[in-house]
């Protein structure tokens, strides 16, 4: 049965029921096909190869995507496999794709701009990936600064604080109303506040009797947070109430720099922590929470994805035997170089300011503080990666 995808009228392209902006100045100048594949040539002298299989998959007509929730309802596997019987373009450059099938005929449209954008050529992959910017202690001086009024009232100050986040893994407001719990209100301008067994956000202050190392005024190694979740926190905001008790500086370091650095020069140690998983657990009267995670999480192209590190939190290893006193050595390699001052960037937090970084790559400590020459007050919150990129996506469609 013939169904023709919508048009959108506006602009005289293919609606794709995709609320991303599908903009490209790149033209398709030439189709061709076989039954199974589609080969597009664009006018920058790229190809883009396009199986009929997933074509027909992504089909945006009506029949195939609903058109208010904007999700998939075809199922492919309820169908036989359809072979690409005619394509061409149209009056305003979209593609048209006609599929036959044992089922019958079948028409379905798609935009130039979201072919480009979904062409998955090695060289268009490759080009998607995004890749961090690594930082050390040289580089440390050209750290992201926004100014909270930009970041809470214009969409230029949001994007940059969390490109900034995307890319350096840290950036440092200043300017904010020095106001306990101000840093809630910073972090729903992105999404929801993440809450762990520490509270919807928690103050770092020394405490009489602390239940965690960040209550008392003792030195504080780099770390990450929260490495006996699951799935540890992925932002943490660190807000300066006040401080003007002596020492107390904050101390981060990219451990994503670290990391390669390790890679390059002792890949022995790098590759036992990026396969070996470490122990960590945090108990106390009123939960017992307990998760194992490799020190170096990568994805399936070898690519960093993670560093989880606290030492305090560090559990009983349980590897095979033969492999713990390597894993013991590679730990300190790695920790060793965590204390090697070339990787750190010092920052006294002022009041009003704000530290986010990411705690899957940016490990954060503190010198210790004496708390008898002055009031030391942060306040720390979470907030998700996918919120993040929510919000960049959204500000995407706009501009
Ligand atoms: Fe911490």
């Amino acid at each position: 049965m013939l169904s023709a995808a919508p048009t959108n009228k506006a602009s005289g392209t293919i609606d794709m029921l995709d609320l991303a902006a599908d903009r490209t100045d790149r033209r398709i100048i030439q189709v061709s096909h076989s039954p199974d594949e589609l080969l597009l040539t664009w006018d920058d002298g790229r190809f883009s190869r396009f199986h009929a299989l997933w074509l027909r998959d992504n089909c945006p007509c009506p029949s195939c995507r609903h058109p208010q929730a904007l999700e998939r309802t075809y199922k492919f596997i309820d169908h036989p496999a359809a072979k690409i019987a005619t394509a061409s373009l149209g009056a305003s450059g979209e593609l048209s794709v006609e599929f036959a099938s044992t089922e019958g005929r079948h028409a379905s449209s798609f935009s130039t701009g979201w072919l480009h954008r979904h062409c998955y050529s090695e060289a268009a992959r490759y080009e998607r990936v995004k890749r961090p910017r690594l930082w050390d202690r040289a580089a440390s001086c050209d750290l992201p600064v926004v100014d909270f009024a930009d970041y809470m009232n214009t969409d230029h100050g949001l994007r940059a604080w969390l490109e900034a986040l995307c890319s350096w893994g840290i950036v440092l407001m200043r300017n904010a109303p020095a106001e306990p719990g101000k840093l809630l209100e910073i972090g729903r301008r992105v999404g929801p506040i993440r809450a762990t067994n520490f509270g919807e956000y928690y103050d770092v202050v020394s405490m009489p009797n602390p239940n965690a190392s960040a209550y008392t005024a003792m030195e504080l190694e780099l770390h990450t947070d929260l490495a006996n979740w699951r799935w540890p926190p992925d932002y943490q905001l660190l807000f300066c109430v006040r401080n003007d008790a002596v020492g107390g500086g904050s101390i981060l370091a990219d451990g994503f720099r670290v990391a390669e650095d390790l890679r390059r020069d002792d890949p022995e140690s790098f590759d036992l922590l990026s396969r070996y998983p470490v122990e960590f657990r945090f108990h106390d009267e009123s939960c017992d929470i307990s998760a194992s995670a490799p020190t170096i999480g990568l994805d399936g192209d070898g690519r960093l994805r993670s560093v989880r590190f606290n030492n305090w939190l560090r559990s009983t290893l349980d590897v095979p035997a033969d492999v713990v006193a390597p894993l013991y050595r590679a730990l300190g390699r790695f920790w060793e170089r965590l204390r090697d001052p070339s990787y750190h960037l010092t920052i006294r937090l002022r009041a009003g300011e704000m530290l986010a970084y990411s705690n899957h790559r940016v490990l954060h400590g503190r010198e210790s503080f004496d708390p008898s020459t002055g009031g030391r007050h942060l306040q720390g919150c979470y907030i998700t990666h996918d919120d993040v990129m929510s919000r960049l996506r959204s500000m995407d469609r706009r501009s």
